[in-house]
C-alpha cells in the first residue's frame, strides 16, 4: 500500500509489500512508477528480503554493483575505531552529497536495508534537487544553465574535515559534469552538485564558492528535505539524480549501525541547456 508522500511531491512510504515474494507484473509496474515519481521510497518491514533478494529488486532498474554495507562495525561485528580507514570513509557521508560524482557515469540509484540501528541519531536526510531547481529565481536559473562543475574526492574529504592516505585520494581523478542535468526518470531539470564539487569551471574561486553555498542553502531547506528515521528492516531506495543525501551523526564508538548497500549503475549525466528567454 502506498501511503501519502512524506513530503510534498517526493519521498513515499510503501507498507504491506514483501519484496522477497515474486511480484505480479502489475505490482512491479506500480512499484517502478512509484519509485520513479517519488525519488525516495521507504519499503517497511522487509524482514524476509535477503541481500540477493535486494539485488534482484535493484536489477529491475538497471545493472547493479554490490557495495555490501555501510557500517561502523568491522568484519567480526565489533565497533571499529573511530579513526580507522573504513570509519573515516563512512564519516564523509555526513556532508550533503550525491554518490560518486567523481565517476564519468555516477550511480543512478542507491539501496540501503537496515540491519542494526543506533538508539538515536543515524537518520538519513534527502533533499530534492529537481524541486530545488524549479524554485530557483529565474535569473539564477539562467545564470547557471550551461555551467559545468568539477568534482573530486579531495573536495568531499575536505568538506568533511578529513584527509585520506594517498592511495585512496588518488583513486579517482577529478571529473566534470553539467551543473544542471536532466533527471532520467521524469526528464526534468535537476541540480547536480554536492560534497564532491570543488568548483564551477571558468569562475573565480570566491564567486564559485559563493554560488555553490547559495545553491546548497536553497536546495536543502524546509519541505525540500525528507528526514528518514530508520526502523529495522526498512529498505530505502533513492534516485541519485533526484536527491542529495547525508547521514546525521550518531555515537560511532558506543552505538551499532549496519545497513546493506547496493547501487544501480547510471549513465553520463546530460546537460540541461534551455534558458528561459
Ligand atoms: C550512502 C550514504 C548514508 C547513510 O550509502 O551512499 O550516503 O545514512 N549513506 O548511511
Ligand atoms: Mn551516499
Amino acid at each position: 500500500m502506498l501511503l501519502p508522500p512524506l513530503q510534498p511531491d517526493f519521498a513515499a512510504e510503501v507498507t504491506g509489500t514483501d519484496l522477497a515474494q515474486p511480484l505480479t507484473p502489475e505490482n512491479l509496474a506500480a512499484l517502478k512508477e512509484i519509485t520513479a515519481r517519488h525519488g525516495v521510497i521507504v519499503f517497511r518491514d522487509q524482514k524476509n528480503l535477503s541481500y540477493d533478494g535486494m539485488r534482484r529488486f535493484a536489477r529491475l532498474f538497471g545493472q547493479t554493483s554490490d557495495c555490501a554495507s555501510i557500517t561502523n562495525l568491522d568484519a567480526q561485528g565489533n565497533i571499529r575505531d573511530r579513526d580507522d580507514r573504513d570509519s573515516r570513509h563512512a564519516r564523509g557521508d555526513t556532508v550533503w552529497h550525491m554518490d560518486m560524482l567523481t565517476l564519468e557515469a555516477p550511480h543512478l540509484m542507491g539501496f540501503l536495508k537496515a540491519k542494526e540501528l543506533p538508539a538515536s541519531g543515524g537518520e538519513t536526510e534527502f533533499a530534492d534537487v529537481t524541486q530545488a531547481w524549479q524554485r530557483l529565481p529565474e535569473t539564477l536559473r539562467d545564470k547557471i544553465t550551461g555551467l559545468r562543475a568539477m568534482h573530486s574526492l579531495d573536495a568531499a574529504r575536505r568538506r568533511a574535515g578529513l584527509t585520506d592516505p594517498a592511495d585512496i585520494a588518488n583513486q579517482y581523478k577529478p571529473t566534470s559534469h553539467p551543473l544542471v542535468t536532466i533527471e532520467p526518470f521524469s526528464n526534468r531539470p535537476a541540480l547536480l552538485f554536492g560534497a564532491h564539487t570543488s568548483h564551477i569551471e571558468g569562475m573565480d574561486t570566491a564567486e564559485s564558492g559563493q554560488l555553490l553555498e547559495q545553491l546548497l542553502a536553497l536546495a536543502t531547506t524546509g519541505a525540500l528535505v525528507y528526514k528518514h528515521r530508520w526502523r529495522l528492516n526498512d529498505l530505502l531506495v533513492w534516485n541519485n539524480r533526484r536527491v542529495m543525501h547525508r547521514v546525521r551523526p550518531y555515537d560511532l564508538v558506543k552505538e551499532r549501525r549496519f545497513l546493506w548497500r547496493m547501487v544501480v549503475e547510471g549513465e553520463r549525466p546530460p546537460a540541461y541547456l534551455r534558458k528561459s528567454a
